[in-house]
């Protein structure tokens, strides 16, 4: 029997081990929370950019149930580290990662709830995620009784493998998915492009539309505040929206010529100062400073019924970007409720917020 054969060394890392994910341009930041959350962390090493392995001093589950009530912005995701094993980059290491997970891995999981296999490899290593999912899924459904659900999994197995640069280490660890900030892999929430997409901006808004769980109501009412050339509004009206486009510059034609949309060629500041109708939904992607764009919104605020939301991109330019965040944020909170503000995947230098209007009292 060749060495493959042989049944792998675990190490056992208890579950105070992670790995955090972040958009590596605001690593700092997310590493800035995960140290607020729990102040002896330890970060042990970078697996990748936006990668990072720590311990921490709280469980993963004690963290995981924190941030699930009040999530952290830049942090990602986060999966435990249960076990971890030596890989060569042979042929050999999906039968040594298969061994791990039908072995301790699949004890972990719950026999009654469906799970999937998350795997991201970094480094140099030559295995494609879909091969390791392939290699460990069938072993860990078949010793768990655990009904694999790749959709709708409550349990995922997070398979994070590194290269030889990086020690060549696969780090595996179950959690329930609405413990690990994010239901994919890393955080890195794809959607498929679309023939009639306008502009890359409009997985911005599924995204948020998806993390906030926004509810856009039939037939509403929406303001799109620096909408060229219009993919928020193309997506505003595939939830069935009447559109206002307020953009100086040209829509796509495409978007143009829907008669759901009404773009009003004029600033934001313009069409505030113009008697805009009251809406369901206000959206804000303008490229513009945060603290000036947070004052349109509180200026914008009456325009906004009750019941209704608002969501912007708080754009962070290269210095001062905490100072910029918290200043925008006290501006914005002048009007609204911040409720729920997260640097998504599809988001670059800049965060999404979710916003809901404070009573106003008449
Ligand atoms: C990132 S683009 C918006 C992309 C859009 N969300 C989409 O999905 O196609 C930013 C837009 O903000 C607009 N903008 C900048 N300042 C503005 C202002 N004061 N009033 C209205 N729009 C403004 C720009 O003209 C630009 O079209």
């Amino acid at each position: 029997m060749s060495e493959a054969f042989e049944p792998p060394a675990v190490a056992e890392a208890g579950t105070r081990q992670l790995i955090l994910t972040a958009d590596p341009d605001f690593l700092d930041f997310a590493l800035d929370e995960a140290r607020a959350a729990d102040p002896q962390v330890e970060f042990l090493q970078g697996l990748a950019p936006g990668v990072m392995l720590a311990a921490g001093r709280r469980t993963f589950a004690d963290l995981a149930a924190g941030w699930q009530e009040k999530p952290p912005i830049f942090v990602r995701h986060i999966c435990p580290v249960q076990a971890s094993v030596g890989l060569d980059g042979s042929g050999g290491d999906l039968m040594v990662l298969s061994q791990v997970a039908g072995g301790e891995l699949a004890l972990l999981l719950a026999s009654d709830a469906p799970f999937s296999v998350q795997t991201r490899v970094y480094g140099d290593l030559p295995h494609k995620p879909f091969d390791i999912n392939q290699a460990v899924a069938p072993l860990l459904a078949e010793i768990s009784g655990a009904p694999l659900d790749v959709r709708r999994p409550q349990q995922v197995v997070s398979v994070v493998c590194v290269g030889q640069g990086q020690g060549g280490v696969a780090y595996l660890g179950v959690s329930a998915t609405a413990h690990n900030l994010s239901d994919w892999a890393g955080g890195m929430r794809r959607f498929a492009r679309e023939a009639e997409q306008v502009s890359r901006s409009e997985f911005k808004l599924l995204e948020a539309i998806e993390v906030f769980g926004l509810e856009l109501p039939p037939r509403g009412v929406a303001l799109d505040l620096g909408a060229a050339p219009g993919g928020w509004t193309r997506i505003l009206r595939r939830y069935a929206q009447y559109v206002t486009a307020v953009d100086p510059g040209d829509l796509d034609p495409r978007v143009a010529g829907d008669r759901g949309v009404r773009h009003k060629r004029m600033t934001a500041e313009a069409y505030l100062a113009n008697e805009p109708d009251r809406f369901d939904i206000i959206v804000d992607d303008m490229r513009m400073d945060a603290q000036a764009s947070a004052r349109l919104m509180v200026a914008y605020a009456p325009q906004l019924y009750a019941h209704g939301w608002a969501l912007m991109t708080v754009k962070l330019a290269e210095k001062q970007r905490r100072a910029t965040l918290d200043q925008a944020f006290a501006i914005l909170q002048r009007a609204y409720t911040i409720a729920g503000a997260r640097h998504l995947f599809h988001n670059r230098s800049e965060i999404t917020v979710y916003l809901r209007p404070k009573a106003r009292g008449y």
